[in-house]
């Protein structure tokens, strides 16, 4: 089974930029990479900042860039989205019963569950807060889907980091990721938890579970390092995850349709 995770595209009105970056650009080129390089994937999961302030043009350009990818996506939100523009423009099918971007996918003896850390809170323009949140309903779904898994490799997909990874992160995280982790501790066979949202590739073990965050599709952060943490912004690499899995083995490729390093030759 193979799948792709896009993230955080934070697609604007069309031709505007961001931070000096076209998002739409950006999207093309990770489409692009993925019907060149990917189209054998059974799923495109795109995980959550699809726009960047929740405008109806902007989903409306993101689901019109989406009719070029030849492999079946999901999605689900983030921080940047807003639930109702996005249900209004992609379908209120997009939503599982209970209104959350939420979804289970079986594929090859393998299962995708698509989770929705969306939290919407005032003072904020009309999409997220900045921290994520699994409700107890959409913590219900996802002790259901698992319960449905019954034990086959299941992969999680969802905006928000439930660990920390950096300390300038922190403020912006899963608030009260305990019953999450819980739940996951539970199952016998998770092969990863992939996110978004910090707009940096990194990989936590965490009781034998491996939680990955991915670059994703606008400016990246790298981390500084040093006696005072803090964080610096580049203009890339735009980065997708590409997951391999079989019986026994899961590999996860960070793979960078945006990437200014010149190829070698030879
Ligand atoms: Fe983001
Ligand atoms: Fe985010």
């Amino acid at each position: 089974m193979k799948f792709i995770v896009l993230s955080d595209l934070h697609i604007t009105l069309p031709g505007e930029r961001l931070a000096g970056i076209d998002p739409a650009e950006w999207l093309g080129a990770a489409i692009s990479r993925i019907n060149a390089a990917h189209g054998d994937a059974d799923l495109v999961v795109l995980a959550g900042d699809l726009t960047d302030r929740s405008r109806s043009a902007a989903y409306e350009s993101l689901l019109e860039a989406l009719g070029g990818l030849r492999v079946p996506w999901a999605a689900t939100l983030g921080n940047h989205d807003n639930r109702d523009v996005f249900a209004r423009i992609f379908g209120a099918e997009r939503l599982d019963a209970n209104g959350f971007a939420q979804s289970a996918h079986h594929l090859g003896g393998e299962v995708v569950l698509v989770l929705d850390t969306l939290e919407k809170g005032p003072g904020t323009g009309g999409w997220g807060r900045g921290t994520g949140r699994l409700c107890p309903l959409r913590l219900d779904w996802l002790r259901a889907e698992l319960d449905r898994a019954a034990g086959r490799p299941v992969h999680v997909v969802l905006h928000h980091p439930a660990l920390q990874v950096s300390p300038v992160h922190d403020a912006y995280l899963m608030e009260e990721p305990e019953e999450f982790l819980a739940i996951l501790d539970g199952y016998p066979d998770i092969r990863g938890v992939t996110a978004g949202h910090i707009h940096m590739a990194t990989t936590t073990l965490r009781r034998g579970i491996p939680y990955h965050t991915i670059a994703g599709g606008h400016a990246t952060m790298r981390e500084e390092f040093g006696p005072a943490p803090y964080r610096t912004r580049r203009e890339g690499p735009g980065q997708m995850a590409v997951i391999l899995s079989e019986a026994d083995r899961t590999v996860l490729h960070f793979d960078n349709y945006i990437d200014r390093h010149p190829e070698l030759p030879g």
